[in-house]
């Protein structure tokens, strides 16, 4: 049987991370993945270009049940780090908006990157393979592959959330967890597009394709970024990072001239011309159709002149104080991320290991650590990784 020091379930970006640093410190690593090729879902990042960190990353850009539990990573390897190892590859790269950091280039280039780290430290990559069974042994484990058994020290489960199956999220680990008696803390969907009923839908339908620069909160939560009408309901980066906080029931609102006094906007038209219709204004604004849609939702439609104060503070309403309540999310079949995760009290902040497992180690997506939209996702994928790099 095949011995290793440490065996890394998941050759995406915490996985790959993880085997470097420990084969930095000249511990044998296999590192396997079901998939035919490493790093999927970076390939298919940021469009192709691959948001690999932001240059804001901190713990407030983090949702967990412990939101401390992420800060000893995040401080131990920080996005200066990583940035640091992609300028020693010498991959190009600019901010996009917000601190988003891409590559100039491809993603291609980032998992390339990594597999070239790896393979220049002699870490074995095993692709096309699938674990069958893991089990404790005197000193370590023994874990069955569909390719034979292998036995080692530690294990490393790096293989993601449960987001976009078709990619190859399965959502072992939690599998691995519960195995194990290791807490999770229950999943659903994140960063991902809200959805709309019928009756909803049929009045909204014709304004799928438009987009405007929104304002849109859940509670106390709220982001400003870019919002888009679907087929289906809302996208855009503003939705997708309200989706992380909204549940089902609740009301999401959008304000879609954030920072303008409508009503204002509206008396000040009239006095340069009271014969024109509130939808022409508001058209000056922000999409036509759209414009068209607040105007007949609110139902004012004759021209400025003819409009009350209160009839003017509607509109602005309208625009700015749109309350709605998303039927649900587009599921794990679109979803960027998942949230919720192995419970980070079961976890050792500092290394990533199970507390009540010695030896095992759950890094990246599958645990209960989700970040915004915006690079954060990989930081943590990257942080989690280097930590439990250190310590298996
Ligand atoms: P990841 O999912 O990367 O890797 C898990 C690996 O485990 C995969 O290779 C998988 O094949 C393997 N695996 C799963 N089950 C297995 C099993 N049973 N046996 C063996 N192997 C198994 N984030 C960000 O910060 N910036 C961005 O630009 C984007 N963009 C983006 C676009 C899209 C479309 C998606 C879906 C997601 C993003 N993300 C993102 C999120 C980001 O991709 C995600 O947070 C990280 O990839 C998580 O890294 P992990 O290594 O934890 O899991």
């Amino acid at each position: 049987m095949q011995s290793y020091d440490v065996v890394i379930i998941g050759a995406g970006a915490a996985g790959m991370m993880c085997a470097v640093e420990a084969a930095k410190r000249a511990r044998s690593v296999l590192i396997l993945d079901h998939a035919a090729m490493p790093g999927e879902k970076i390939r298919i990042s940021g469009g192709g270009r691959c948001n690999f960190t932001n240059t804001h990353a901190s713990p407030k850009n983090f949702l967990s049940g412990n939101p401390h539990f992420c800060i000893s990573a995040l401080s131990r390897y920080t996005q200066r780090d990583f940035i640091a190892l992609v300028e020693r590859h010498r991959i190009a790269y600019h901010e996009k908006t917000l601190g988003q950091l891409f590559c100039d280039g491809s993603a291609r280039q980032i998992i390339d990157m990594l597999v070239g780290e790896m393979q220049g430290r002699g870490v074995q990559l095993a692709l096309s393979t699938s674990v069958e069974d893991i089990s404790r042994s005197a000193d370590g484990f023994v874990v069955t592959l569909s390719t034979g058994t292998v036995s080692c020290q530690s294990v490393v489960v790096a293989c993601g959330g449960k987001s976009i199956p078709k990619m190859g999220a399965t959502g072992f680990g939690y599998e691995i967890a519960d195995r194990f008696g290791v807490a999770v803390v229950e999943t659903r969907p994140a960063l991902v597009p809200l959805t709309f009923d019928a009756r909803t839908l049929e009045r909204l339908a014709p304004l799928a394709g438009n987009a405007v620069d929104a304002e849109v909160s859940c509670g106390k939560t709220r982001f400003s970024e870019a919002m888009l009408f679907t087929h289906r309901g809302v996208s855009g980066p503003a939705i997708l990072q309200i989706s992380s906080y909204w549940r089902e029931g609740d009301e999401i609102r959008i304000a879609m001239l954030p920072g303008t006094d409508v009503a204002e906007l509206l008396r000040d038209a009239r006095r340069l011309n009271g014969r024109q219709a509130v939808q022409t204004v508001l058209a000056n604004h922000l999409p036509k159709r759209l414009a068209q849609a607040v105007a007949e939702r609110t139902g004012i439609n004759g021209n400025l002149a003819d409009m009350t104060d209160a009839q003017m503070k509607t509109v602005d309403a309208a625009v700015n104080d749109w309350r709605i309540k998303p039927a649900g999310s587009e599921g794990y079949r679109t979803a960027e991320v998942t949230l919720g995760g192995v419970d980070t009290n079961a976890l050792d902040q500092k290394t990533m290991q199970a507390k009540s497992v010695p030896g095992l180690f759950f890094i990246g997506e599958v645990v209960d650590v989700t970040g915004w939209l915006g690079g954060y996702n990989f930081q943590w994928a990257w942080s989690s990784g280097w930590v439990a790099g250190q310590a298996v």
